[in-house]
C-alpha cells in the first residue's frame, strides 16, 4: 500500500514536471524571435542600419497580431515592414516616428472610403497604438521604379484629386510607394507625409495650437500650409484668424 502510494506521488510529480516543461515551451515558442524567412536577402547596407532595430521590430509585428513566419518587405526612413502568413502587412515605427505613423494611418482610413483613390490604395488599414504598428493588407509584386514615372504619377494625381474634398491631399511622390499588384495596378502602400487642406487642416492648426496633439512638423510649416489654403479650401476669415494665432506664438507668418 506504502509503495503504492510512493510510485503514485512519483508518477504525480513526473506529469507535473512534464507539464510545466511543456508550458514552458509554449511560452518560448509565442514570445520567442520570429523567422524573417528571406532575411538572407536583406541587403547588409539596410542590416548594419537597422542593427537590432529589426529583430525589436519582428517581435513588434508579432505583438500586433502577425501570424506564423514574416517576410521582410522592405524599410525606409519611418517604417520596417514585414508580410506574415496570412498576407497582413505590419509597418513598424522606427524610433521617433511613431506619430508620423499614426498619421499615415488616418490618412489610409480615409482614402479607403474615397472613390477614386481607394482603387489604388493599400486596404484595411489600422494602428495599434500598444505597438505603434500599421497593419494593413500585403500587397504582391514588384515596387515601382523609375521606369514606371509616368503612370505612377498619373495614379498619384488621381488620388490626390480624389481625396481634396476629404481634407488630404497625396503623400509624397515616389515610385517606390507603390506596388505592382498583378492583375490591380499599381497600389499605393506608403502613405506617409500627407499634407491636410481644408477642414482638416484647420482642425490639426486647432489642436495643435491648444495643445491638443503633437505636430509632426515646424509651426511654421503648418502656417505656411494655411496660408496657401487661404481663399482655396480655407475661407480667408478663417486662415487669417488661425494666422494671427500662430503670429502670437512668435510664427513668423
Ligand atoms: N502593405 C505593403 N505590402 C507590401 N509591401 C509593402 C507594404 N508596405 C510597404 N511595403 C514595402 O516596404 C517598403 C518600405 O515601406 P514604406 O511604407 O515605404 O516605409 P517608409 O515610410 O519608411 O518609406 C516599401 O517601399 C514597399 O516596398
Ligand atoms: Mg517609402
Amino acid at each position: 500500500m506504502k509503495r503504492q502510494t510512493r510510485r503514485l506521488e512519483r508518477e504525480i510529480r513526473e506529469i507535473r514536471r512534464r507539464g510545466e516543461s511543456s508550458r514552458i515551451s509554449d511560452v518560448q515558442v509565442s514570445h520567442g524571435a520570429p523567422r524573417i524567412v528571406n532575411r538572407d536577402q536583406i541587403p547588409d547596407r539596410v542590416l548594419r542600419v537597422l542593427g537590432e532595430e529589426l529583430e525589436d521590430a519582428a517581435m513588434r509585428a508579432v505583438r500586433a497580431g502577425a501570424v506564423g513566419d514574416l517576410t521582410y518587405q522592405g524599410a525606409g526612413a519611418t517604417g520596417i515592414v514585414f508580410c506574415d502568413e496570412r498576407g497582413i502587412a505590419y509597418k513598424v515605427a522606427r524610433p521617433g516616428r511613431e506619430a508620423s505613423i499614426a498619421e499615415e494611418a488616418e490618412w489610409l482610413e480615409r482614402a479607403q472610403h474615397v472613390p477614386g483613390a481607394r482603387e489604388h490604395v493599400a486596404r484595411h488599414a489600422r494602428y495599434d497604438t500598444q505597438h505603434r504598428v500599421l497593419v494593413r493588407e500585403c500587397v504582391i509584386g514588384p515596387s515601382g521604379t523609375l521606369r514606371q514615372t509616368s503612370r505612377l504619377f498619373g495614379v498619384h494625381g488621381q488620388i490626390r484629386a480624389a481625396m481634396k474634398p476629404y481634407g488630404w491631399l497625396a503623400p509624397e511622390f515616389k515610385e517606390d510607394s507603390y506596388v505592382l499588384a498583378r492583375g490591380r495596378g499599381p497600389v499605393l502602400v506608403d502613405a506617409s507625409s500627407a499634407l491636410r487642406v481644408g477642414g482638416e487642416l484647420v482642425r490639426y492648426a486647432q489642436d495643435v495650437l491648444s495643445g491638443r496633439r503633437m505636430p509632426e512638423e515646424r509651426l511654421e510649416d503648418i502656417a505656411f500650409a494655411i496660408r496657401q489654403e487661404r481663399d482655396d479650401s480655407i475661407p480667408a476669415a478663417v486662415a487669417d484668424l488661425l494666422l494671427a494665432k500662430f503670429r502670437a506664438r512668435g510664427v513668423d507668418t
